[in-house]
């Protein structure tokens, strides 16, 4: 008799747990990269696979439509919430909102300075690491070149544009013939990305002094190619390009030689989100605070028009 209750009991449990996952919300960043617009829709995809009713919310880069979508999915009664958060700080409030109603969050591709009981898990790269990699791969190149290199930064105050210039400096550390001489941000977009490698070019004689250029994502580095063609010299060649995303437009400027190197951040993150949740939920499993993706870097040895072919149809 007690063994039949608990059974039930236990099934009960778990048939709460799966339905109560079925609503979320996802408050997303906007669309300000390709990346950005395949994450979006490999979540929505996921959602539909798993018969998740997915509340998407686009924020327009403003962090304070973020908050407004989180406060609306709380009143909502959402079962659980995915956040890509637009920037690092400011996010304890509306976090201990969540808390407080017991729905959990799950942070997407960015990190916060909030307290880490504050949500479930976060599911991303290891954005200080791919900054290391791009860095790597820069510095093996060059050599004992000296080499003058400009930095496209991303989004000001986001944690990957903080951690993906820290792991870079990292890695050309104690190099004393690679100096970065101009960083400034590109928003992750493509016209800012053209907009300052064009006032980079200018300053830095016609780019005749750039040697290299580091951006925070692809989109920068193909605006970026753009500029760089328009100032009459050759992207790839006459300035190093390295990136970071993957996304299948930089693989057709690798394949052109505009471009050389780019380390991938996958964009389907809500794939390992929703496993975190549905787990919680069944049975109250707690997921690592952390659900690392892979950072592996692409280079024009690495077929990129292949890699062009098995992207251009994944919602990029
Ligand atoms: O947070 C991930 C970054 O955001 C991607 O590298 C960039 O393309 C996007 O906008």
């Amino acid at each position: 008799m007690i063994r039949t209750l608990l059974v039930t009991a236990a099934i009960s449990i778990a048939a709460t747990g799966m339905s109560a996952a079925q609503t979320i919300g996802f408050s997303q960043i906007g669309s300000e990269s390709g990346w950005r617009a395949a994450e979006t829709t490999l979540t929505r995809k996921e959602a539909e696979k798993r018969g998740i009713d997915l509340k998407f919310s686009d924020a327009q880069q403003r962090q304070e439509n973020q908050i407004s979508a989180i406060r609306s999915f709380i009143a909502q009664g959402v079962d659980a919430i995915l956040l890509a958060p637009v920037v690092a700080t400011g996010w304890d409030s509306v976090l201990e909102e969540a808390k407080e109603a017991e729905i959990p969050v799950v942070l997407l591709d960015r990190q916060v300075d909030s307290s880490d009981d504050l949500y479930l898990t976060a599911v991303g790269s290891d954005l200080v690491h791919e900054g290391e990699v791009a860095g790597n791969w820069l510095a093996e190149n060059v050599g004992d070149d000296e080499c003058r290199i400009v930095e496209l930064q991303g989004t000001t105050g986001s944690s990957p544009a903080i951690d993906r210039a820290k792991g870079f400096r990292n890695a050309i550390e104690g190099k004393d013939n690679l100096e970065i001489v101009r960083s400034q941000t590109g928003d992750f977009t493509r016209t800012g990305g053209k907009e300052v490698m064009e006032s980079f070019l200018q300053a830095e004689n016609g780019g005749q002094d750039i040697c290299a250029l580091y951006a925070h994502n692809d989109d920068m580095a193909i605006g970026a190619i753009q500029a760089i063609k328009e100032a009459g010299l050759n992207p790839g060649e006459d300035i190093k390009i390295v990136s970071i995303d993957a996304v299948p437009d930089i693989f057709q400027a690798m394949a052109a030689g505009d471009a050389n190197a780019t380390v991938e951040l996958t964009p389907n993150m809500a794939g390992p989100a929703f496993d975190a949740l549905e787990a919680y939920m069944a049975d109250g499993t707690m997921p690592e605070k952390f659900i690392q993706t892979e950072s592996k870097l692409y280079t024009q040895s690495d077929d990129p028009q292949a890699e062009y072919e098995a992207r251009k149809d994944l919602g990029y």
